[in-house]
């Protein structure tokens, strides 16, 4: 008997995405289903999916869930896509019908954030209680489905049909928390046992991720080295005391890529396809690309850095900021596509008027645009503070793009560094997050760049890499083993 598996998530490609969560949510599935398990998505429907085609289909509707004093009324959907596993989505309009994932665009986060989620964590029971299939692990991804791990424990373990349900957390990062005032703990309908230093209080406030921790059977998180790192108060995010105690339930799992859709010998949305033995359309690639964001004929040759990413604090775009001038002096042309932090981009847009010649910023998300500068940079650069896994790396890899990194978390524990392993190297990395530190990792790449038969073979080695997923769905199918087996 195959081991059925449920995963619920806020986000999967390819219907809504904002970051890497869903890039996992959406392909991990397809390898465990490889694996032979029956593998199954829950996520919220949004407006991004098309509910008018053939492929949605709605199959149960005005299903009660209990949300404090209310009771709200959502329906469920199935996509009937024949090369997929089953995606379930949740319809409730009221709550997820809206522009954004999480944000409002001018105020923040959406005030009904603890509402809609608990609706859909809480909706996990009735849904498989709908279509009778009763999952043997839960697995919940990052705050937005946490609190499901705390119904589990403290609810649907005692209706015989969820009795032997066991529940895994993933945390993607660390710092979102679902943090919400101590009043909204009603809200859960979670008895008072659950709202204690040990579960889901947090210095007065409720904690949905911290609940997830406390109750969930085990917990993941995504690389090995963010799996130490968290257990620290540096990184800890003030929840490295209660992940110390669970420390032995705790393992840390690289993400893989979906190695199909991040392909450059089959990328649709790139100019020209190419490999590690064929680099020829790479350097279209780059051209098409460096005319495409108008950078002057001239400095078409220079090494071309490029950045996608959320532009927050995390990600540490404020070291290439003061870099800049330096990375300037080096001749180097930088491209960045991101969106985020209002103060960060107005940065970059001031950066780009500095030196328009050489420094481009596009502000949006764009995901076509994404694969066309992994696939026509040099250098890919992530100074990530800290970084949980972080999946750009990989993917530039693969694309022959060397990555310039922080020694942090899964950028750590993923690149290989050629400037202290020149035989093995894939990228380059720097151990201190300062300016001083970034730009001798880029001189040091920028060396190997201008050896034209070292830079190849850098490429190749990078390239060759296996990033699938099919390393990481084999361990999480191994911990799934090890929670029922207990
Ligand atoms: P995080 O989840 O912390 O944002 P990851 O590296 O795990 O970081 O994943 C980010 C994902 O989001 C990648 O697939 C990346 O290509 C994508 N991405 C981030 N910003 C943009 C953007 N502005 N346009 C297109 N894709 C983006
Ligand atoms: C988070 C992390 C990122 C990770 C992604 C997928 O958004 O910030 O490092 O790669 O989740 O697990």
């Amino acid at each position: 008997m195959s081991l059925k598996i449920l995963f619920c998530a806020s986000e999967a490609t390819p219907f809504a995405k904002t970051g890497g969560l869903a890039d996992v949510a959406g392909s991990l599935p397809e390898a465990l289903a490889a694996l032979g398990c029956d593998v199954r998505l829950l996520m919220p429907l949004y407006p991004c999916v098309d509910r008018g085609g053939d492929t949605l289909k709605i199959f149960a509707e005005w299903i009660p869930i209990p949300v404090g004093i209310h009771t709200y009324h959502v329906h469920f959907w199935q996509w009937m896509h024949p090369s997929s596993y089953p995606v379930y989505f949740m319809e409730k309009d009221e709550f997820f019908h809206r522009p954004n994932l999480y944000v409002h665009p001018l105020r923040g986060d959406y005030e009904d954030n603890a509402q809609r989620f608990i609706t859909f964590s809480r909706a996990v029971c009735a849904l498989c209680k709908h279509l009778d299939w009763i999952p043997d692990v839960l697995h919940l991804h990052d705050w937005q489905t946490a609190c499901a791990a705390a119904y589990q424990h403290f609810l649907w373990r005692y209706d015989p049909a969820f009795s032997r349900v066991r529940t895994l957390l993933t945390i993607h990062n660390l710092a979102h928390q679902g943090l919400f005032p101590e009043s909204y703990f009603s809200l859960t309908g979670l008895p008072p046992e659950a709202y204690t230093i040990e579960g889901m209080e947090f210095y007065g406030q409720c904690n949905f991720l911290k609940a997830g921790i406390a109750y969930s059977h085990r917990i993941s998180t995504v690389s090995p080295r963010y799996a130490r790192e968290i257990l620290e108060p540096k990184q800890g995010f003030g929840l490295d005391g209660i992940l110390r105690r669970r420390q032995e339930d705790l393992v840390g799992i690289l993400n893989g890529i979906d190695a199909d859709r991040w392909d450059p010998a089959r990328d649709t949305l790139i100019p020209a396809p190419f490999d590690a033995d064929r680099l020829e359309g790479k350097k279209a690639c780059k051209d098409h690309v460096m005319q495409e964001l108008d950078f002057p004929q001239t400095l078409r040759d220079d090494p071309l850095c490029v950045v996608v990413s959320r532009l927050v604090h995390q990600k540490g775009i404020d070291l290439i900021l003061d870099a800049l001038d330096d990375m300037m002096d080096l001749s180097v042309c930088l491209a960045v596509l991101g969106t985020g932090d209002p103060h960060l981009e107005k940065l970059l847009e001031q950066a780009q008027s500095r030196h328009p010649e050489r420094v481009r910023v596009v502000l949006a998300f764009d995901e076509a645009l994404a694969h066309r500068l992994e696939a026509g940079g040099d250098l890919f650069l992530m100074p990530s503070r800290y970084e949980p896994c972080g999946l750009n790396q990989m993917y530039s890899m693969r694309y022959g793009t060397i990555p310039i990194v922080a020694a942090t978390g899964g950028l750590d524990d993923s690149v290989v560094d050629a400037a202290q392993n020149p035989h093995t190297g894939t990228g380059f990395k720097f151990y201190e997050h300062t300016r001083e530190a970034f730009l001798g990792a880029l001189k040091a790449a920028l060396e190997a760049h201008r050896d034209a038969p070292r830079w190849r073979e850098l490429q190749r080695r990078a390239m060759s890499e296996d990033f699938s997923w099919r390393r990481a769905a084999r361990s999480y199918l191994a911990l799934y083993e090890d929670m029922l087996a207990r």
